[in-house]
């Protein structure tokens, strides 16, 4: 793992602009993998301002979310599919229909999820993953406990999880819909490139878990130490538990002057 401790959203949202713009460069017509809540949005926010200053382009990118509410009217304003509009899919040049979430309306989501997995690769698979984490250290919406090797699936969301999101639902976890369809572990590490993005205190145990721990269902994401090609865009606060962070801050360094 390449691990940038960076000091603001700023800075974050810049890095994995850059990551994201060589991507581009050498595949204009990337498939990209996109992430909701609140950890992306600075990156989110810079590439939207790059795109309008004419340097980057998504006109021949496809894209696919990572995740799903089930139980969502798909026209509700915290549904994925609203909210990665909203945030970013609206503001720059995505072929119509270009961007696909899972389909949580409908009776058969076995299906939807296996169909989702099977488009992601008839368009090539990813090449470039947008990732946030859970404080419990969830992926997508891989609970601990879920399989490490796990397909496109319906997932129930652990309280944790929906404690967390409450603050989307007027602070009420009764509002947050308790499952999703969700890429799995499996899917997501079949990613080229992987970009995770996080800050705040509130996540520094689950980044020393996915950075230093054993490689364990218990935290999802510690499975990223087996992908070749994962970038963390962490703050300070995030990184703060990291036993090795000096080694992180000069292996960052070196990478970044030549490569950035
Ligand atoms: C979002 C997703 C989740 C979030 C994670 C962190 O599509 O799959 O895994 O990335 O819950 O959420 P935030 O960024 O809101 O702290």
């Amino acid at each position: 793992m390449k691990i940038a401790i960076l000091p603001d959203n700023e800075a974050i949202g810049k890095v994995g602009a850059d990551i994201l713009a060589s991507t581009l460069k050498d595949k204009p017509d990337a498939v990209i993998g996109l992430a909701t809540g609140s950890s992306p949005l600075p990156f989110y926010r810079e590439l939207i301002e790059r795109y309008k200053a004419g340097e980057i382009s998504f006109a021949q990118c496809k894209a696919f979310t990572l995740d799903e509410y089930i139980g969502l009217e798909p026209n509700h304003p915290e549904s994925y599919v609203q909210f990665i509009h909203r945030e970013f899919v609206d503001h720059v040049d995505f072929a119509e229909g270009a961007v696909k979430t899972p389909n949580a309306q409908t009776d058969d989501l076995n299906g939807a999820a296996a169909d989702y997995d099977a488009a992601i690769k008839d368009a090539g698979g990813v090449d470039f993953q947008v990732l946030g984490i859970g404080s419990d250290g969830h992926i997508a919406f891989n609970e601990p406990g879920d399989s490490l090797a796990s397909r496109t699936h319906v997932v129930f969301l652990h309280d944790q999880t929906r404690r967390d999101n409450a603050r989307f639902f007027d602070d009420d976890i009764n509002q947050v819909p308790k499952e999703a369809i969700s890429q799995g572990l499996g899917t997501i590490q079949e990613a080229r490139k992987i970009v995770l993005f996080v800050q705040g205190k509130g996540k520094a145990r689950a980044v020393r878990e996915m950075v230093e721990g054993g490689i364990s269902a218990r935290w999802p994401a510690s499975v990223l130490q087996l992908h070749p090609n994962v970038y963390v865009l962490a703050d300070e606060d995030a990184a703060s538990e990291l036993e090795l962070i000096s080694n992180y801050r000069e292996d960052w360094d070196n990478f970044a002057s030549a490569n950035l």
